[in-house]
């Protein structure tokens, strides 16, 4: 039996990479999906082949929110998962201004506001739309990051927002315990998934440089290569589903190993 049959999702910034690959993955086990992005050129065609609607959101605009997530619940009559996927890492805006003394304050705020106030704002309105759920209860999936956990020094602002989404999904979930609401809240932190999300970083694909960026990439993965999309929308679809019930407020580091150590000692130890 599909493992999401009978229960709506909303995924944003699904126009592609991993919001694309989950939105495909939970249309395949069953759910009703809408695929949210504010690219409204990808998005629609994006949707369109994976199986899901499309609707257009902003993350960082509370009022697209309210109108997208009413716009579900009219339809669908229930809201069961949101995936807050949506993230930048601001290198787009600004090649400089990542790091802690040359901090650019205004792609500081950019960063911030899709990768956290996006996220906050998704939990408010999922909570909300979950609230109404007759039978009730519900999962919110947050798109933190390996670079939520450690420091990561040319990333100042992106590494900030993922550690303060990892927080802020555990205060969801001992919120929504304490509210009794049924309401799971946990976060994936990835690290090197391949989409296009990396193309600013390792340069135009079939290149030496490309080959030699990737390369000094995955040297620190105990398993060596990139992560896949499919692979974080595996996961997505667990903790989508009711499988992971008794699941919250817990953080899921899907990184090949890159944050349990380094495969092999680079020093003689004794
Ligand atoms: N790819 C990785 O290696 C990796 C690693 C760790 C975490 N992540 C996180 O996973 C998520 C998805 O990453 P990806 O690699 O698929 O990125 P991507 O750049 O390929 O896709 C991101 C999508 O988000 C959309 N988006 C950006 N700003 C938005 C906004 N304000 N409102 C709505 N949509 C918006 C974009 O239009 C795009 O479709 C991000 O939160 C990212 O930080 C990715």
């Amino acid at each position: 039996m599909a493992r999401l049959s009978s229960k709506v999702c909303l995924i944003t910034g699904a126009a592609r990479g991993i919001g694309k690959a989950v939105a495909a993955a939970c249309v395949r086990e069953g759910a009703a999906v809408v695929a949210t992005d504010l690219n409204t050129e990808l998005g629609p065609s994006a949707a369109a082949e994976v199986g899901a609607s499309f609707a257009e959101l902003d993350v960082r605009d509370d009022a697209a929110w309210r109108r997208v997530v009413d716009a579900v619940l009219a339809e669908h009559g229930r809201l069961d998962a949101v995936v807050n996927n949506a993230g930048i890492t601001g290198f787009d805006l600004s090649p400089t201004g990542h790091d802690p003394e040359s901090l650019e304050l205004d792609v500081w705020r950019a960063v911030m506001a899709t990768n956290l106030e996006g996220v906050a704002l998704g939990c408010r309105h999922a909570i909300r739309a979950m609230r109404t759920n007759d039978p009730g209860g519900g999962s919110i999936i947050n798109m933190g990051s390996r670079s939520g956990v450690v420091g990561i020094p040319g990333a100042s602002a992106y590494a900030a927002s993922k550690a303060a989404v990892a927080n802020h999904t555990r205060s969801v979930a001992i919120y929504c315990a304490e509210q009794g609401l049924g309401i799971c809240c946990n976060v994936i932190q990835p690290a090197a998934i391949m989409t296009p999300m990396w193309e600013p970083m390792l340069g135009p694909p079939g290149t030496p440089e490309h080959d030699a960026a990737v390369k000094a990439i995955v040297a620190d993965c105990p398993l060596g290569r990139f992560g896949t999309a499919e692979e974080v929308a595996a996961l997505a679809v667990y903790l989508a589903s009711d499988e992971s019930a008794y699941t919250t407020g817990a953080s899921f580091n899907l990184d090949g190993g890159t944050l349990a150590g380094v495969a092999r000692p680079r020093i003689e130890l004794g």
